[in-house]
């Protein structure tokens, strides 16, 4: 079974839900507290064991690159000032280790993951939607790729949601249940109210065989005229070990203003600098 090596994000997408904060810049620079949505993703990413970061990016995306670049002026401005770079480490890579691709055209998610498809190749694959944000310990990637490794095929996130809310997302039907590991069944986008089959949603997190870039190739538009990811998974189903991992940590929906501000406000109370500030604050409102 090969190793889940390379990981692929998609941040070609033009984060209309932010505007006008993303006119000019991307969304997945966002910060939570003081680090970009993207780096969340990224640390994440390395946390678990990833070598190979593809950025499938768009216009109007630069400050991406920029941020995993070297900084000359600030480096030397922070030494000559006897600063620490602490705040930046995690910034850096060496050469290759961070490759972009262009989506020229922002036609949906299925479309970015298919424009990586020549530096995938022919191996299994992770995929992070860096605009939710996934918090535990280890990280959900982490969990994720040791679950892989026992399973192999293809396993998604899963995270219970409130049954009055299945209704707003991708919803798996689940098969036999082992531990957190769920076999799906089938795939419901949206479901009505009342009939989902179960409350476990797929949040954007993803390992898959990269037989599914050849299912994107000829994928029909779907929901939105957009071509979507999960058309595509669906179709591997009963093809190939497809399997659910229930994740136990949180999950930020930070493509969502009310999400993007939870995030903000609950990740700022875990930091001993600002949280007793914040505390106060939100005891006062
Ligand atoms: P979203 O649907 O949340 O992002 O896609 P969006 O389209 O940028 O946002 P809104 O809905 O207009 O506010 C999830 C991820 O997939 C990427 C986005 O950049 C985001 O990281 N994406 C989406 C692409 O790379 N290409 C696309 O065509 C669509």
């Amino acid at each position: 079974m090969k190793k889940v090596r390379k990981a692929v994000f998609p941040v070609g997408g033009l984060g209309t839900r932010f505007l006008p904060a993303t006119k000019a810049m991307p969304k997945e620079m966002l910060p939570v507290v003081d680090k970009p949505l993207i780096q969340y993703a990224v640390d994440e990413a390395r946390e678990a064991g990833i070598e190979q970061m593809i950025f499938v990016t768009g216009r109007g995306k630069s400050a991406i690159e920029d941020h995993f670049d070297i900084s000359y002026e600030l480096e030397t401005t922070l030494s000559e000032r006897g600063k620490s770079l602490d705040a930046i480490e995690g910034t850096r890579f060496a050469p290759g280790e961070i490759i972009y691709v262009r989506q020229q055209d922002p036609i949906g998610l299925g479309h970015a993951i298919w424009c990586a498809r020549h530096i995938v190749g022919d191996e299994p694959f992770a995929i992070f939607l860096p605009d939710e944000l996934m918090v535990g310990s280890p990280g959900c990637m982490k969990q994720m790729v040791e679950a892989y490794d026992k399973v192999g095929g293809n396993i998604v996130c899963g995270y219970e949601v409130p049954e009055t809310e299945t209704h707003k997302y991708g919803i798996i039907t689940p098969g036999k249940v082992d531990g957190p590991l769920v076999e799906v069944k089938a795939l419901v986008e949206k479901p009505v109210q009342g009939t989902a089959p179960s409350n476990l949603m797929i949040p954007g997190r993803y390992i898959l065989q990269p037989e599914v870039m050849r299912i994107l190739e000829t994928q029909a538009r779907g929901a939105g005229n957009e071509i979507q990811l999960t058309d595509a998974m669906a179709q591997m189903i009963g093809t190939q070990p497809f399997h659910a991992y229930a994740f136990g940590g949180q999950r930020f929906d930070c493509g969502d203003k009310a999400g993007f501000i939870t995030a903000n406000i609950s990740l700022a109370l875990e930091r001993p600098d600002m949280a007793p500030t914040i505390r106060e604050y939100l005891k006062g409102v």
